[in-house]
């Protein structure tokens, strides 16, 4: 039974294939009856807009239905998570899983009860990843015309799985990095990555962004940190600490202007406006994070038809 859960298990060919399948869609298939009388659980443990709509639209376009699960409503809290979760996926075709930890997402795969889909953990987001492929070889005209693609800000589990599929197909992948977000480690796929010769890291600029395609961000203030639009007393410290690091790093006007004037600005949303990214640049005429949002939804359908039927 094929899962898609961190993309370690995903091999290049699979990954061409899904891009493929995504492309064939959007082109000729929006909508269809694929995924006719089939039934997508969607259980949440974290809150999404992306995520939510584009698995629910594309269920719908595709013929199928999807059932949005939010598991603050469910009886997770008070059972075992293992009867809980082999109980759920015995209600449907597929389950998408947005789950506060990555390994509860590989004990719902490992039962191989109906495949699973790792929907964003703190480890891995492997559909935000295909997703930001294929917008990147449609602007880029192919996957082989993708050129190089820069990640900016902090490691996380987006940049982990953006960096791991960039690797398996052969795209060069820059990293420019002060810190990574430690509870998104996985050291296996660090080492996949540093395996092929497509992975680099550095911390100066110039080097990482000079001929760049694509440059990539991610927010790296958590949420938490803010009340009513303030920063909370007791995370008032960290909240400048991160400034002081991350600031160099961010997406904006002047460093476009002086590394990087041809590169396409992407960001995965939500955008922390005036952190990561300037209001300038979301709006600037390389910005293509308005199309890598919609692409969310076309790759949701390629995976689902990957995963179901094929
Ligand atoms: N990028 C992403 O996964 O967005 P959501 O958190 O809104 O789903």
């Amino acid at each position: 039974m094929r899962h898609l859960v961190s993309l370690k298990e995903q091999s290049p060919d699979d990954l061409r294939h899904i891009l493929d399948l995504a492309s064939k869609i959007k082109t000729f298939h929006r909508r269809n009856s694929f995924l006719s009388q089939r039934t997508l659980i969607m259980l949440f443990q974290k809150n999404s807009t992306r995520t939510r709509l584009s698995f629910e639209a594309a269920m719908t376009e595709l013929g199928g239905h999807a059932i949005f699960l939010d598991a603050r409503t469910t009886q997770l809290g008070l059972a075992d998570f293992q009867d809980e979760i082999r109980a759920i996926m015995r209600m449907g075709d597929i389950l998408m899983f947005r789950a506060l930890h990555a390994s509860d997402v590989e004990v719902a795969s490992s039962m191989n009860v109906v495949p699973v889909i790792d929907a964003c953990s703190e480890k891995y987001h492997p559909c935000q990843a295909l997703g930001d492929i294929f917008t990147m070889a449609e602007k880029a005209g192919s996957l082989d015309k993708i050129g190089k693609v820069v990640w900016l800000g902090i490691e996380n589990n987006v940049s982990n799985t953006l960096m791991l599929a960039c690797a398996k197909l052969g795209i060069e992948f820059w990293v420019v990095a002060p810190e990574r977000d430690p509870a998104s480690l996985d050291e296996e796929l660090i080492k996949q990555t540093e395996a092929t010769r497509y992975v680099h890291r550095t911390l100066d600029l110039k080097q990482a962004l000079d001929n760049a395609g694509f440059i990539h961000t991610d927010t790296w203030m958590n949420m938490e940190f803010f009340e009513n639009g303030k920063v909370k007393s007791n995370y008032e410290d960290e909240y400048r600490r991160r400034l002081n690091v991350f600031n160099p790093y961010q997406i904006n006007i002047e460093l476009l202007t002086r590394y990087s004037p041809n590169a396409k600005i992407m960001h995965c949303m939500p955008c922390h406006v005036g952190y990561e990214i300037t209001r300038e640049t979301i709006n600037h005429p390389n910005s293509i994070i308005f199309d890598q949002a919609e692409n969310r939804k076309h790759i949701q359908k390629a995976i689902l038809s990957w995963l179901l039927t094929i």
